[in-house]
């Protein structure tokens, strides 16, 4: 049976974390939070599984100590979590929740007395409501806000974090939430997508002048790298994967490490683009510390002319699939980082920032094997020593995730964590994949 001892011949310096995120663990009808635009959107009919929110999700508000000693005690050495805007500005621009702000400094000083790297993310998908109703991503606006948002993140904890990220998923937030209609706020339509696309990197780069004028050193984003592939060798495939290829990864690292957006997808964009976008991606293209790739996936692409803007579709493909229908694909990951590296001739570090799977995992009388998650993170590993081997500069590996969690539209029907979490009585349960991290890392 495959176990993850390949973790012991990792470098010394090399750091194995794990992740969550604000909405999807810690409950905001606690502490006084503000809603965000999820939990409009769980209202919606049909958009999320038996219609379920973030109101309870983990308790994590009220749990933190116990999952906080759930990750030290497995032995890793750093926590990637992010900041919820709405419960630190419940209205997302003025006010401030004390209630909020002491909860992140317990918790990040929580960390460091655990010798845990508190891996802190600005946005992982909370809009507060109050800014979605004024047009949420598709407005100018919101990326400003974003910047007063961050300077009370980097003043009240900034000298206190290992690292800062500003943008979990840009991908999600513009694409998925903005075109696809699968994330709140859950429009179809290309105007506000070409609008998001761009403000959504903007509100990057805002924060990243924030970072900088506090001085942080170590500062990124997390983009969501899919391998993109053709479903077949027919020229009209090989284009439409082409353009998705623009779509899902180069459209935002092109941004950031280049200052321009690529050419296919800026032609169909174009009409719809803010005027001012060529001076702001000067913004947008400050430098970086490290980059963050999170990689669960391929997409299989083949061109459609049903599709009428941007003619293509994803195909279900062939290989085996996590509980998420996701394929298996851990050569995506190899993949992914090294067109990124010899796209951009990168020399800054590359964070793993998440990578797993949601597994049906069964609490057989509080026992839960999930060996094929420990198989997936072992092919995945494989693949990033392989790199390591040849030199590719990473630093680090978080397991997404700590906890079952809400799985956005998919609700608590589907479970990432190294830790069970029976959502009746918020018992967590540790998982067979958290005690073989844990023989490992120790
Ligand atoms: C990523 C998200 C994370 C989680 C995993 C499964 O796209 O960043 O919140 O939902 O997928």
């Amino acid at each position: 049976m495959n176990d993850l001892s390949l973790i012991k011949k990792f470098p010394k310096d090399f750091i194995f974390g794990t992740a969550t995120s604000s909405y999807q663990i810690e409950g905001n009808g606690f502490g006084d939070s503000g809603k965000s635009h999820w939990d409009q959107f769980a209202k919606i009919d049909g958009m999320v599984f038996n219609s379920q929110d973030g109101r309870i999700a983990c308790n994590h508000i009220e749990n933190w100590e116990e999952d906080l000693q759930l990750v030290s005690n497995a032995g890793f050495g750093a926590y990637r979590f992010s900041f919820s805007w709405p419960r630190l500005m419940p209205d997302g621009t003025r006010s401030l929740n004390q209630n909020g702000i002491s909860f992140y400094d317990k918790l990040i000083d929580k960390m460091l007395e655990l010798d845990l790297k508190p891996f802190g993310t600005f946005y992982h998908w909370d809009l507060p409501i109050y800014l979605a109703d004024l047009g949420g991503w598709a407005s100018r606006d919101t990326a400003k806000y974003f910047a007063d948002y961050s300077e009370v993140i980097m003043k009240n904890y900034g000298d206190r974090l290992y690292s800062v990220a500003t943008i979990n998923e840009p991908w999600c937030v513009a694409w998925l939430s903005h075109y696809l209609g699968v994330h709140a706020p859950g429009l179809k339509d290309v105007q506000s997508t070409a609008k998001a696309m761009h403000y959504i990197m903007l509100a990057h780069g805002y924060g990243m002048e924030v970072i900088r004028s506090y001085s942080h050193k170590n500062a990124g984003i997390v983009l969501n790298k899919a391998a993109v592939e053709s479903y077949s060798d027919k020229p009209e495939d090989i284009d439409a994967a082409h353009l998705y290829e623009e779509i899902h990864n180069s459209w935002f690292s092109d941004a950031v490490f280049n200052s321009k957006y690529p050419v296919k997808l800026l032609n169909i964009l174009g009409n719809h683009m803010p005027s001012e976008y060529e001076e702001d991606l000067k913004i947008i293209g400050t430098r970086l510390d490290w980059l963050g790739i999170n990689y669960y996936t391929r997409n299989l692409i083949k061109f459609d002319a049903k599709e009428k803007i941007f003619q293509l579709t994803d195909i279900e493909g062939p290989l085996n699939k996590t509980d998420m229908n996701w394929e298996i694909y851990p050569e995506g990951l190899k993949k992914v980082i090294e067109n990124e590296v010899n796209r951009y001739n990168l020399e800054i570090p590359i964070h793993i920032t998440e990578n797993g799977m949601a597994n049906n995992d069964l609490n057989i009388d509080g026992k839960i094997d999930d060996q094929k998650r420990i198989d997936y993170y072992l092919l995945h590993l494989q693949e990033i020593q392989a790199l390591l081997d040849r030199g590719y500069n990473i630093k680090s590996y978080f397991a997404w995730s700590l906890l079952d969690n809400y799985e956005w539209s998919f609700g608590y029907n589907k479970r990432f964590g190294l830790v069970y979490v029976d959502f009746e009585t918020q018992k967590r349960i540790k998982k067979r994949s958290w005690y073989e991290f844990s023989s490992n890392l120790k």
